[in-house]
Order: structure tokens, then C-alpha cells, then sequence
């Protein structure tokens, strides 16, 4: 399933193995489509977090599909995205090694969400809900333009 889903990101976002040759402008709206996509996905954890359920086991898959997504992200920043209609920093172009950090906190966090969904525990989820927030935050932060 994680396969699965991984695969269908790589299919519907272009950046597998030939696409690399993609232009900067594909890249950006991969990076802000995902983004978006991020966002709703956190939405739906959040909506049950609020909402107290008890059944938070179907969302394993979502927080996977994050957890892979947050993995990719830093490999879409190909030379010349730095411009454009992006709002990526400079840092998030100098400072890869940082990126990768920031987007593997997101990454962990998404795996705590989905170890909890898995055992369908809902205060391990809504704890580990906390850390992904603190991951969105803590990546934006240095790399994204306010
Ligand atoms: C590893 C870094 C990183 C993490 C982690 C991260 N983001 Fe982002 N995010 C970015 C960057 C960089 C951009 C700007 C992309 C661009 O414009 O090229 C962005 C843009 C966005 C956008 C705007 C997309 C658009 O259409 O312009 C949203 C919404 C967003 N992020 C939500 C989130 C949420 C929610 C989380 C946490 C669940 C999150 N991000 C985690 C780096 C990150």
C-alpha cells in the first residue's frame, strides 16, 4: 500500500526518473500542488483530533501518504525553480542538508500518526497530530517566503 501510494504521487507528480529533465516550473507546481494536498490531508487529521473520534485507524493511509510525501519533497528543487512563481527561499536551495532535516521531522512525525493509527489509539495520535503542526512550522520557518 505505501508502495502504492508513493507510486501514484511519483505518476501524478512527474518527478520519477526520466521527468527529472522536467522544467523548473513543473517542479514549482509539483512542490505547491503537494503542498496543497498536504494541507488537506492535515485538515482531515486535525477534523478528527477535534472532533475526539475514537476510530482514528483509517487514517493510517493519509498519514503514510504524508509521510512519503514529506521524504520526496526535497527532491524537487531542480536548478532554476528558485524563480518563478515560487515562494521557496534561497535557504531552501543553499541549505539542502537543512531541508532534508526539516522535511525527515515532518516525515517521523507522519510515521508517529500512522503507528497510532494503526493501533488505533487516539491519544497517540492526537500527540503525535502536535508534532506534525510543529514540523509544518518548523520547515516554513527557514524555507518559505512569508
Ligand atoms: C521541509 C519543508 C516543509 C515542510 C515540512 C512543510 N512545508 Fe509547506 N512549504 C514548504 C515550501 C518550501 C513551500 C513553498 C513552495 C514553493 O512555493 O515553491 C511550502 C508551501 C506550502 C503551502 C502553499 C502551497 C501553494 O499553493 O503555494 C502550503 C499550504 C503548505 N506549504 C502547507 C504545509 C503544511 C500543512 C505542512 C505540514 C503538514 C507543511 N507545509 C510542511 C516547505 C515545507
Amino acid at each position: 500500500m505505501r508502495k502504492l501510494i508513493l507510486a501514484g504521487m511519483i505518476a501524478a507528480f512527474g518527478f520519477g526518473g526520466a521527468a527529472q529533465a522536467q522544467t523548473a516550473d513543473a517542479a514549482i507546481a509539483a512542490r505547491k500542488a503537494g503542498m496543497d494536498l498536504l494541507a488537506a490531508s492535515t485538515g482531515a487529521l486535525k477534523r478528527a483530533v477535534d472532533a475526539k473520534t475514537t476510530e482514528v485507524k483509517p487514517l493510517k493511509g493519509t498519514a503514510d501518504a504524508m509521510a512519503a510525501w514529506a521524504a520526496a519533497f526535497p527532491g524537487l528543487f531542480p536548478a532554476g525553480s528558485d524563480k518563478g512563481a515560487t515562494k521557496a527561499t534561497a535557504e531552501a536551495f543553499s541549505d539542502s542538508a537543512g531541508m532534508m532535516k526539516a522535511a525527515m521531522a515532518l516525515n517521523a512525525a507522519a510515521m508517529k500518526v500512522s503507528a497510532a493509527a494503526d493501533a488505533n489509539d487516539a491519544a497517540a495520535f492526537a500527540v503525535a497530530f502536535g508534532e506534525v503542526g510543529a514540523a509544518c512550522g518548523g520547515c516554513h520557518r527557514t524555507y518559505r517566503q512569508r
